[in-house]
């Protein structure tokens, strides 16, 4: 399998989506002037030119990408080439309706945005592979080409009725008969049970709330449905390009619609478009989630698709990144992993919907200071380059996600509509960073021997292998923290006998679970040590576990907050952050896991990739830092030793 490596050949990928067909052809050659200015050696290239390459059912126009090709690898940039085949042209929905996909009401999502296409719909599928396959074949070993790119962002839901089909042909191999999904979907409950698959739909709008077997069977199946279409072209250009060219597609950070695990299997590269938002005061803590997140996918290296080099424009108000803040976040992809830095999109458009996203040449031009930044961060990727790519990041924590539990957990019955997956993974990642430790993401289901501590922020549905994972992870000398609402439900979603599996519960040092007490917005819970919020729990604790913090006051008084039975842990409510902050950095430091330096300043991260440390400001404010020993600034060539001074956003790279 190639992996990034072979795209690379020891460069750090930098450039972006290029969407030439906006432009005239003069422009090109301004545009490949500019790329080599500023150290672009790849761009990705055709994600929305299907109306282009196809302008009628059937024709092909290839003329204009032979020249561009032609003309990028003369100026020594590699093309990212993608399958064009998420904004299909206007004639297939209007000869073919049955392409676009209806919502939950029953609604067309028409084209005349992007994305309208059906993942069930036979003719969709047909067109896309045929587009696909003209496209490989003519550019499959072309020099240019450097990686295969597939559609973009696969995001859609459908629930019509070549949907509704396809669903049934999905439960079927899932359940093999109906008593096997009346059973997993719990359909005794206001008579829902099915006699006949053709009665069987996807949850369509309903007058009150529906089945939470069916919505997360539904999630699983779109899911599926998108990576067939993803596979199928896959498996198109690979039958038509040599064997080290890597395949991809780009993922959305934490995208509730992709079980991103499964997908980055069936990838060469794992690539990600992160967009934090420059005001958010934790936009940097954000971004080392994503990218923690899409390191551990990719299990090595991986590709930073996109990003800003200024202001997005699907935001309420957007702001335009100030002076430096793009070098330090792209950095920062790089410390985390990250063997490519790229962005939407090179040339900021005149027209359409995105005219006001920036890009690498903003409308300002080359002197534009978003230009002169690009440049900049060109230089200082390539001086790294032949010291960070292919070397990894080791962590010795793993924090634990998976997408089906999310999907379970967040069915609209729930006990707090409060209780928000991606908002917990936050808090508990959050509180992790903000200790210096270093964390990877892993599936219940992975091997988690590696690892010195396992913390699980909200796990609602485990299947038994992975309680059985989690029960031997700590036989085997592992510490293991988890957060409430900890294997609560089984694959199916049912809740298991006593609230939480018995195991569990016994490793856990609970006794019984009598009742979850749900807090309110602005309610606290008070405990002796911290104050908790947004949930908290009434526990009897086993006889040999040792109560770590009481609730004092209110209906809880005196019972369990935080137990301890051994080597794991159980949290019934969510400490406050800097309180959540001090309890796990207790507890990893118990489990012999050290932060990446001791003595950091808040605002500044550090992090090891290989034999390199990376030192990142987060602050406008500039700062020292105390390191030991004499090291080697890769940034600015300096030798540097005990002190080292970071500016305003600054950056260090420090060799030994
Ligand atoms: C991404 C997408 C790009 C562009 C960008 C704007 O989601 O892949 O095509 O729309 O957002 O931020």
């Amino acid at each position: 399998m190639p992996g990034l490596g072979d795209a690379t050949r020891g460069r750090v990928l930098f450039g972006g989506d290029y969407n030439p067909e906006q432009w005239p052809e003069e422009t090109w050659h301004e545009d490949v002037r500019l790329m080599k200015d500023a150290g672009v050696n790849s761009v990705t290239l055709g994600v929305f030119s299907w109306a282009k390459l196809e302008p009628r059912p059937g024709e092909r126009d290839f003329g204009w990408l032979d020249r561009l090709m032609d003309l990028l690898h003369e100026g020594g940039i590699g093309v990212v080439l993608a399958t064009p085949t998420s904004s299909p042209p206007p004639w297939l929905g209007h000869l073919h309706p049955e392409t676009l996909p209806r919502d939950e009401d029953g609604r067309v999502e028409w084209w005349g945005g992007r994305q309208h296409f059906s993942h069930s719909s036979a003719v969709y599928r047909r067109y896309a592979a045929a587009i696909t396959e003209d496209l490989a074949a003519r550019y499959g070993g072309h020099p240019a080409l450097t990686m295969w790119h597939i559609n973009n962002e696969y995001c859609t839901y459908d629930w019509g009725d070549e949907a509704a089909a396809r669903f049934r042909d999905w439960l079927r191999t899932r359940y093999g008969t109906l008593d096997a999904l009346n059973s997993a979907w719990g359909t005794a409950f206001w008579s829902q049970g099915y006699g006949a698959w053709e009665e069987v739909l996807p949850p369509r709008h309903a007058h009150y709330l529906k089945n939470p077997g069916q919505v997360l069977d539904f999630k699983r199946f779109t899911s599926d449905m998108l990576l067939e279409c993803y596979v199928a072209e896959r498996d198109i250009v690979r039958r038509h390009s040599p064997a080290h060219i890597p395949v991809t597609t780009n993922f959305m950070p934490l995208w509730a619609g992709q079980d991103a695990w499964r997908w980055a299997e069936e990838e060469d590269v794992v690539s990600v478009d992160l967009y934090p938002d420059p005001r958010d005061p934790f936009g940097a803590q954000h971004g080392a989630l994503v990218q923690d997140m899409t390191r551990s996918q990719a299990r090595g290296p991986w590709m930073l698709m996109e990003q800003a080099a200024g202001p997005v424009n699907w935001r309420g108000v957007n702001h335009p990144k100030p002076r430096g803040l793009n070098r330090l976040w792209s950095l920062q992809a790089v410390a985390r992993g990250a063997d490519a830095v790229c962005y939407f999109q090179w040339r900021q458009s005149r027209q359409g919907a995105e005219k006001f996203h920036s890009g690498m040449v903003p409308h300002a031009g080359e002197e534009g200071r978003t230009f002169q930044e690009i440049k900049q961060i060109g230089a200082e990727l390539a001086r790294l380059a032949h010291r960070v790519t292919g070397s990894h990041v080791d962590c010795d924590i793993a924090i634990l996600h998976d997408w089906h539990s999310w999907w379970a957990g967040s069915h609209e019955g729930r006990l707090s509509t409060e209780v928000d997956h991606p908002q917990l993974l936050t808090a508990w990642h959050r509180a992790l960073w903000q200790a210096h430790l270093a964390t990877d993401f892993a599936h219940p289901e992975h091997d988690l021997t590696a690892y010195k501590l396992v913390v699980v922020p909200h796990s609602y549905a485990l299947t038994d292998a992975a309680i059985d994972n989690l029960l031997s992870y700590v036989r085997g000398g592992g510490t293991l923290v988890c957060g409430f609402l900890t294997g609560v439900a089984d694959q199916d979603d049912r809740v298991r006998p006593g609230g939480m599996d018995a195991r569990l519960r016994a490793l856990l040092g609970i006794r019984t679970l009598h009742e979850w007490w749900p807090l309110d917005e602005d309610e606290t819970a008070e405990t002796d040590r911290f104050r908790g919020i947004l949930w908290s729990e009434e526990i009897d604790p086993a006889e040999d576990a040792s109560v770590e913090a009481v609730y004092k006051g209110g209906e809880l008084d005196g019972l369990p907050a935080v137990l301890r039975n051994g080597r794991a842990w159980y949290v019934s409510t969510l400490p406050e952050p800097h309180a959540l902050r001090a309890l796990l950095a207790g507890i990893a430091a118990e489990a012999g896991v050290r932060p990446v330096l001791d003595g950091l300043p808040d605002q500044v991260e550090a992090v090891r990739r290989g034999d390199l440390l990376f030192l990142l400001n987060h602050g406008r404010e500039a700062v020292a830092v105390e390191v030991p020993g004499s090291r080697h600034d890769l940034l600015t060539g300096a030798q540097v030793g005990g002190e080292v001074m970071l500016g305003r956003y600054g950056v260090a790279v420090l060799a030994p």
